[in-house]
């Protein structure tokens, strides 16, 4: 099929509300039609093969960083828009920057470091579950929204009067800061929002500089590698990114775990027998459902995947929840089944720029999911149904309505 009657631009983004509610139907079409899809609305190559996807993100020779990208490049529009002349956050950073910012903080996201806060999540989880009251519930307001938050504002050592302004600032980042085509309002709500995270955060630096703590910015403070240690401003701009990358991902992730156990009772019939299983369920709900549904890079050079020349600074698109469908690497991709074998993903991408937050996540939904299941013996879909969100890149809900009995 010629590639100009394939869908193009915002057609193959959440901003489009076919791609919103039913992304895997599209991205199956392409994967077979045009596996490296030049998507000229939107100016950027698509892949949706699972080895191009993993051969693209392990390439150590690509860049993250928007400012290289041609001009007028889905990567130059949609994270570049707000890139001022400072340096981007580590996930658009390039070496050797990335390699230094990654290593000052990488300690406190190992496995370990990770299952070291695992009581105080589930303490989270359960204080979160204690507070609803109904039978009759948004999930995402109520559960799945929260938790992320709190766990993180927690582990930054953040006073718990102010989780409330967290959740404001982040969810007001994140809607805006990857949409470019976001309203007048929603930018001067993000840069608002922005600038109060700001002013925030370098207070509470001040405040653990005299008192340090068990917390990740005391980490911050502390942390020292080749003799290097952060700047305020890293510290600043660390504190956002968790916060930006991890609250809607991982609610995303509690969401889109919680429908697939629902739409697929025998499923969930099976994890409330035998909960050891959740670590597995997890790894399949964030295969089968990927809270991030794209990632990319920037081509250094000029490169051919596919028989697809691309030039240098042209932007690659790795579509993550087409890769993690691939029928040539999982039998029956669109089956959800939690007793998989092979369940490995690309929902944390791959590489130098590998989700440093994977642990945590996975770490947050197997608590969060277990705790809600045993919470409400009897938690069902509700009629007032779900609506998913539009924010580029991610896939998730914006509401999920649920009963418990
Ligand atoms: C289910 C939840 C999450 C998903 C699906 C997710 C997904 C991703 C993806 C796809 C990337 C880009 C990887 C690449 O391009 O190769 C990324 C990077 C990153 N994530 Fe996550 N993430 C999640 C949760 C978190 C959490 C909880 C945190 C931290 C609190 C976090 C922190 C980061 C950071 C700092 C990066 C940049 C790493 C780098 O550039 O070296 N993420 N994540």
């Amino acid at each position: 099929m010629p590639q100009s009657s394939l869908p193009q631009g915002i057609e193959l983004t959440p901003l489009d509300e076919a791609f919103r509610n039913d992304p895997y139907s599209i991205l199956d079409d392409l994967r077979e039609q045009a596996p490296v899809h030049e998507d000229t609305g939107l100016k950027r190559f698509i892949y949706t093969r699972h080895d191009d996807v993993r051969d693209i993100l392990r390439d150590r020779e690509f860049w993250s960083d928007p400012r290289k990208a041609n001009p007028g490049t889905f990567t130059r529009m949609f994270l570049g828009a707000q890139q001022s002349d400072e340096e981007p956050s580590m996930l658009l950073m390039d070496e050797p920057g990335h390699r230094r910012l990654r290593s000052l903080v990488s300690a406190s996201f190992t496995p370990a470091a990770v299952e070291r806060w695992r009581p105080r999540i589930k303490e989270v989880v359960a204080r979160v579950l204690d507070g609803i009251s109904v039978q009759e519930f948004d999930l995402i307001a109520a559960f799945a929204g929260p938790v992320p938050t709190v766990v993180i504002a927690e582990m930054l050592g953040i006073d718990p009067s102010r989780h409330a302004d967290f959740k404001a600032w982040s969810d007001q980042s994140v809607q805006a800061g990857f949409n470019p085509f976001a309203s007048a309002d929603e930018i001067a709500s993000r840069d608002a929002a922005r600038a109060a995270l700001d002013a925030f955060f370098r207070g509470e630096i001040g405040v653990r500089r005299e008192n340090l703590g068990d917390d990740l910015i005391s980490d911050m403070i502390r942390a020292e590698a080749d003799g290097e240690q952060l700047t305020e401003q890293e510290m600043v701009q660390q504190c956002f990114l968790l916060l930006v990358a991890g609250n809607v991902t991982t609610t995303d992730l509690i969401g889109n775990g919680v429908k697939a156990l629902l739409d697929h009772p025998e499923q969930l019939a099976k994890l409330r027998a035998d909960p050891s299983l959740i670590g597995n369920a997890v790894e399949e709900m964030l295969r089968f459902d990927s809270p991030v549904v794209n990632s990319g890079r920037i081509a250094n050079r000029k490169i051919d995947i596919g028989g697809c020349p691309v030039g240098r600074g042209e932007s690659l698109s790795t579509s993550l929840a087409a890769a993690n469908r691939d029928p040539s690497v999982y039998p029956s991709p669109n089956t959800f089944d939690i007793e998989r074998e092979d369940t490995h993903h690309q929902s944390f991408g791959g590489g130098r720029h590998l989700c440093l937050g994977a642990h945590l996540a996975r770490a947050e939904a197997q608590e969060a999911i277990l705790g809600l299941l045993a919470h409400f013996p009897k938690l069902a879909h509700s009629p007032r149904g779900y609506v998913y969100h539009a924010i580029p890149s991610f896939r998730g809900m914006r509401s999920f309505w649920v009963t418990t009995r």
